[in-house]
Parts: structure tokens; sequence; C-alpha cells
């Protein structure tokens, strides 16, 4: 024990020796009134914004909004222990978030508290929720395609890594279901993903939970979730948390997914913050900032060029729309703020045409550049004759006597809507576009009734030899689809 004791000594005095009495200046302030996540605080006048405070039952607060004599915090802690009048002082921090791999599997609240019962993750490194995004010398060309798994998607609106596609539609018709079947397409592509669920009810949480479980896919993704009923000020940072998260990985020169489910509530949630902090409310209630918002948010993302590690964070965000009006405040800011948007269309979905995505209305602005040559050949005219059939079909119903060749035209696209359907969680690799492009392309299907297709493309995808790659010449796929159609047509 006393050699403990000689060692310690030297070490203390040392560590008081720089220790200067002197008169230091601490502010105290104290909650002047709380209610709905919200608290006015009187005393702090150095405060800043994005500021954390500290309240003397041991909540935190982050402030929100500077007034003259009083300041706005959300609460950042679900208990009722903040009451009026408590003390409030400086924690001396901006508010961060625990990034890094032991996140992965995890499912945890915008503060990287675990919601999943498992004892809190091991986390050595830290980022600000908020943060710049990458300059422009940082950023690379989007050049890489990120495959969603999805035929129609992956062909005709195709994404790239570092793009922000907008998934947008009315309420149930396969917004959510589609962007989760991306994140389940990245399973062995080296792709890791963040899903940020904000606001939605608890059973629905769970249901896209147990989705990533059962195919594995928690193993390469974080889930970040403020439910409806959390705290206004956590569904509000939730997003954040999310991209902070998947930023940390993209400058590590990692590949990143990031689905945003939903920013509708996201930017309601917004509002209810500034609307109960008394800021101005603007079109449609929102504030005027809201625009801000969501392009500081989705500016985030991108692909750093090689000198800066060379990762990339491609956002899907989500919006819901209410009877398809996309000309409203919030579909349309995110319209302008994203790459490009897939629309989904509660006509096509009560038709059964799955997934409902209006191939006419959706567009991806950069995405076709990252494609890669041998899918995008393929797929060159089957957008437009799609579009085509879909008008053809509508001025047949009329009944009009139609010219000699339409009748074939239409069974063309006919039999083209049949195999662009697709059931969920059946991810289609990139060699089964090739392989369905070019066999519907060369008109190998031809002879197929509309019903038929499914089967016999579901066989022939399966009969698909590993030897034919996308780098395979077109000659090459031909023959061997032709053999395996040959009793087909
Ligand atoms: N491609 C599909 N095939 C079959 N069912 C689908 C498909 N896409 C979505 N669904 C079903 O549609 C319903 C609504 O989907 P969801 O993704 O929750 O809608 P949203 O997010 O737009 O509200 C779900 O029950 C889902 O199973
Ligand atoms: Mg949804």
């Amino acid at each position: 024990m006393s050699w403990r004791f000689s060692g310690a000594k030297p070490i203390m005095v040392e560590s008081v020796k720089p220790y200067q009495f002197g008169l230091r200046l601490s502010e105290r302030g104290y909650v002047a009134g709380i209610g709905d996540g919200i608290a006015w605080i009187r005393g702090l006048p150095t405060a800043r914004l994005d500021e954390l405070i500290g309240f003397d039952d041991g909540s935190t607060g982050l402030v929100f909004q500077l007034g003259r004599e009083v300041l706005g915090a959300i609460l950042l802690s679900q208990n009722r222990g903040v009451t009026a009048g408590m003390a409030v002082q400086h924690i001396g921090r901006k508010l961060e978030v625990g990034v890094g791999d032991t996140l992965l599997g995890r499912v945890v609240d915008p503060l990287g508290s675990p919601l999943d019962g498992l004892p809190p993750p091991e986390l050595r490194q830290f980022r600000s929720l908020e943060a710049a995004a990458p300059p422009i010398i940082e950023r690379d060309f989007v050049s890489e395609p990120l495959y969603t798994g999805c035929k129609i998607v992956d062909t005709l609106i195709p994404i790239g890594k570092g793009q922000r596609q907008l998934i947008i539609g009315d309420d149930g018709i396969g917004k959510s279901a589609l962007a989760l079947d991306a994140v389940l397409n990245q399973r062995g592509r080296n792709v890791l993903c963040v899903m940020v669920l904000i606001g939605q009810p608890r059973s629905s949480v769970a249901g896209t939970i147990e989705a990533l479980r059962q195919v594995d896919a928690l193993a390469y993704t974080v889930v970040v979730v403020a439910e409806a009923n959390a705290l206004p000020g956590f569904r509000y940072l939730a997003p954040f948390a999310g991209c902070a998260i998947a930023e940390h990985w993209m400058r590590m020169g990692r590949d990143t997914l990031v689905v945003y489910d939903d920013l509708t509530r996201h930017a309601q949630s917004y509002r209810e913050l500034s609307l109960l902090l008394q800021r101005p409310p603007g079109r449609e209630a929102y504030p005027g900032d809201i625009f801000y918002l969501h392009s500081r948010l989705l500016e985030r993302s991108t692909v750093l060029s090689s000198a800066y590690g060379g990762g990339s964070m491609t956002a899907l965000p989500i919006i819901e729309t209410r009877q398809g009006e996309l000309s409203a405040y919030i579909p349309t800011n995110l319209i302008s703020i994203t790459d490009g948007q897939i629309y989904l269309e509660s006509k096509l979905f009560a038709a059964g045409m799955l997934p409902a995505i209006d191939i006419g209305r959706s567009v991806s602005r950069i995405g076709g550049k990252a494609q890669h040559p041998a899918i995008k050949t393929a797929s060159a005219h089957i957008r437009l004759d799609y579009l085509q059939f879909l008008e053809l079909e509508l001025f047949a119903r009329f009944g009009t006597r139609l010219e000699a060749g339409v009748e074939e035209k239409l069974q063309r696209g006919r039999l083209l809507r049949e195999i662009l359907k697709q059931d969920r969680l059946q991810p289609l690799s990139e060699r089964a576009h090739l392989a369905w492009l070019l066999a519907y392309g060369e008109g190998l299907l031809e002879n197929l009734k509309p019903e038929q297709a499914a089967g016999v493309l579901a066989e022939l995808l399966a009969k698909l030899p590993d030897t034919l790659t996308l780098e395979s010449p077109k000659k090459q796929w031909l023959s061997v689809l032709r053999q395996l159609l040959a009793d087909k047509a």
C-alpha cells in the first residue's frame, strides 16, 4: 500500500499546482415555463443556439430559440421531472450522437440511446447532429449505380450512389415497402444502411424492424426511431441523427444509404415546435425556414472524391401526399431539393399494378449517368414504349377503330405491364434485370399471354447460368436466352 501513497502524493501536488484562486462567473438560469416538450428559460444571457443546457433534475434541453430575455429550449428527456422555477445551467457542449460500427444491428433513438432492450452500444466517436454539407471541392460526380432490386427503378429510374431520390405518394401505397426493399437489397453489397423512422406508430416500427431481421438485413443497418408519441424534439432531431451516423461512415470511405421515412411528419414536427416557440407561421403554417430545414439535411448526401476517401451517402427521403397533390408546399420543396422522384400513384395501386410507380411522372436526373451501359442500352426504349402504350390503351378504350398493328402494340404493352409487376421482398439482381430487358426487347416473349409472363420469367431467371455477367457480349446473352425460352415462344 505504501508505494501507492508515496507515488500518489507528487501527482496530487502536480495536479493542484495549476489551480489558481480567483473569481469565476457561472450563469444559472431558471425555468420560467414548461409544456409540450418545450421549456422557457430566463437568466442564461450567453446561451447560444443548438447548445445543450442541463436542468437540476438531470434532464437536458437544446437551445432552440433566443429571445431578448427568455430563451426557448426543446426537452431531450422524456421524464416529467422538470418544473417551473428549476435551476438551469450551461453544459458547454453541442448536441452529438455516437457513431461507429457498434451501432450496426441496433435500434436507437436520435440521441443514440438503445430502444431494443439491449445494453447501450459502446461508442468512442461522436458527431455533431448539425454539420455543414461537404463543399464542392470535396465532392465527385455520381458514377456508380445503387441497385434497389426493383425492376422499374433499376432500369427506368436508376439511382446512383450519392444521389438523393425522393419517394412520394399517398398513404398506404408502398412507399415504405419500396425503401425497405432497397435496404434489403444491399445485403452483401458493402453498403451500410440507416433507416430513420419518424413519427410512425409503434406497430409499423416493429413491422419494419421485423422485416429487416427476417432477411438478416440488420447486420448492416441501424434503425433510428422517433415514434409518433415521442417528444416533438426527438422527431425533429431524428433525421439529423441518422444523417450524422451515415456521414461518419461516408467520411471513412464507405458507401451508405439513408432512408428518411418520412419527411412529411418531420416537417410537421418542426412546425409544431416552431408554433410552440411562437415563431411566425408562413404558408400552411410552416415556419419560414422549412425549406432550409430539409435542404441542409439533404445537401449532406453526396459522393466524396477519392482524395477525401471516396465514400458516399445516398438518400431516399419519403414524402406523403394527400390525394396525389404534388403541388402542396412540402412536396414541391422536396421535389426541388432532390435529384429526382419516384412517384407512386394510388390508382395504380388499386388496379393491382405493384409496385405502383407512375413511370411517366417519375424521373431520375443523375442516376442514368451511373447506370451500367448494358442495362442502359437495353432499357433505352422501354420507357417510351410503355408510355406510348398507356396512351394508346386509353385511346383504344373509346372503341375507336384501330389501324392494323395497333393491336399488336397493345399486346406488347400489356405483356410489359405484367413483367414490370414485382412482389415485395423479391429483389432482382442486375443480371436478372438485363435478362428480362433483353428477352422482352428482342421479342423473345412475344407469344406469351400476359398472365403467363410472371411464371415464365421466374423460371427463366432461376435457370440463368452464372457464366453470364453484365460484361458478357449481347450475342452470348441472346443465344442463352433463346435456348432457355425455346419451348415457350
Ligand atoms: N410490391 C408490392 N407487392 C405487394 N404488396 C405491396 C407492394 N408494395 C407495397 N405493398 C403493400 O402495400 C401496403 C402499404 O405499403 P406501405 O409501404 O406501408 O405504404 P406507405 O409507406 O406508402 O404508407 C403494405 O401492406 C404492403 O405490404
Ligand atoms: Mg409508410
